[in-house]
Parts: C-alpha cells; sequence; structure tokens
C-alpha cells in the first residue's frame, strides 16, 4: 500500500516506563523486526504505517516517548492532538505496572481531544514464568478506567497486530 495517499492520519502516543518495550512494540508492528538489545529512546521518535479499514485509509503516526526520568518534563507537550494513547508496562516488572496511573494522570491532563482512546498493553507475555504482574489485576485496572488491555509480546509477536488494529478501528 502506498504511503503517500490518505483519508485520516490518527496520532497515536505510546507511554510507558523505560524497558518496558515500547520501541519494540513500534518496530515489531512497523518493520516486522525484534532486537534483543534495543537501544533506549532518547527524547521523542516517531513511526508511520498505513493500513485499510472499511474504504478508508488510515495512516498511524506513532510517537515513541523515552520513558527515562530525564526526558519527562519533554513528553507531555507531544500528547496534544494524539486521537490515541497505548499505555506499556512489563509483565515481569510489577513496578511499572504501579507507574501506568502516573503516565495515565499525565495523559488526561495534556490530551486536548475529548474521547482518546486509550489502550492498557502488559509487554513481555514471552516471559510468563517470571510474570510478578496477574493478568486479572490489570484487566480489572483497565475495565475499572475504561481502558482496552491486552498482553503482547514484541519479540514473539504475540498480539501486536491486534492490539494497533483493535486501538486505530476504535479510534475510526
Ligand atoms: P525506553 O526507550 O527507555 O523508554 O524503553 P522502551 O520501553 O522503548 O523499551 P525497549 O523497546 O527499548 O526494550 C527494552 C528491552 O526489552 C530490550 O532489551 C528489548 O529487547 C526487550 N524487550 C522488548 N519487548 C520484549 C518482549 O516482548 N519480550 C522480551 N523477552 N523482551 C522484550
Ligand atoms: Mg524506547
Amino acid at each position: 500500500m502506498s504511503e503517500d495517499t490518505h483519508d485520516y492520519v490518527f496520532k497515536v502516543i505510546l507511554a510507558g516506563e523505560s524497558g518496558v518495550g515500547k520501541s519494540s512494540i513500534l518496530r515489531r508492528y512497523c518493520q516486522d523486526r525484534f532486537n534483543l538489545d534495543e537501544r533506549f529512546t532518547v527524547g521523542i521518535e516517531f513511526r508511520t504505517r498505513t493500513m485499510q479499514i472499511d474504504t478508508s485509509k488510515i495512516k498511524a503516526q506513532i510517537w515513541d516517548t523515552a520513558g527515562n526520568e530525564r526526558f519527562r518534563a519533554l513528553t507531555p507537550m507531544y500528547f496534544r492532538g494524539a486521537h490515541g494513547a497505548i499505555l506499556v508496562y512489563d509483565i515481569t516488572n510489577h513496578q511499572s505496572f504501579r507507574n501506568i496511573q502516573y503516565w495515565l494522570d499525565t495523559i488526561l491532563d495534556h490530551t486536548n481531544l475529548s474521547g482518546i482512546v486509550i489502550l492498557l498493553i502488559g509487554n513481555k507475555c514471552d516471559l510468563d514464568k517470571i510474570r510478578t504482574v496477574p493478568t486479572d489485576e490489570a484487566r480489572m485496572y483497565a475495565e475499572e478506567r475504561g481502558l482496552i488491555f491486552l498482553e503482547t509480546s514484541a519479540k514473539d509477536s504475540t498480539n501486536i497486530e491486534i492490539a494497533f488494529n483493535v486501538l486505530l478501528k476504535k479510534i475510526y
């Protein structure tokens, strides 16, 4: 599909603690590749992918933010105008799940569009053996706040396509 023409551009932001796999999820979605030694993100980067929904061509412009505290002051500026947000934690790191509330509050404080669609992702589900965040705990958290919820693995591709498809269709 040509990247040049499209009917809609949807801006989506990725947020969550450093190391949870935000850049890996985006790389898997846009390039179908995975790096075991993915470098931490400096500031902000974005990638795009075009998809078809019904008869419309949708260009997803996905902004990948740095989880590192050094960039915290900068990130919220990029939340403006977002149609969707993906909040990511690591299922083997309970602290990264507890920090989701911070990112959720920051996004809700800085978005100007009402009805932003938010997806909560528990990533690294290939590491189920060392999981510290029970699926039910995260599902309940998401339900209480009206977030869509999925567990993914950027490493083995589990639910990556589905996650973006569900989010973009809900925005559409
Ligand atoms: P910042 O850019 O610092 O905010 O981190 P990030 O959230 O972008 O994390 P990143 O994608 O850089 O991934 C961090 C580490 O986790 C890398 O070593 C990845 O290879 C690894 N990783 C990412 N996703 C997965 C996954 O689904 N499974 C496993 N096993 N490792 C993963
Ligand atoms: Mg990153």
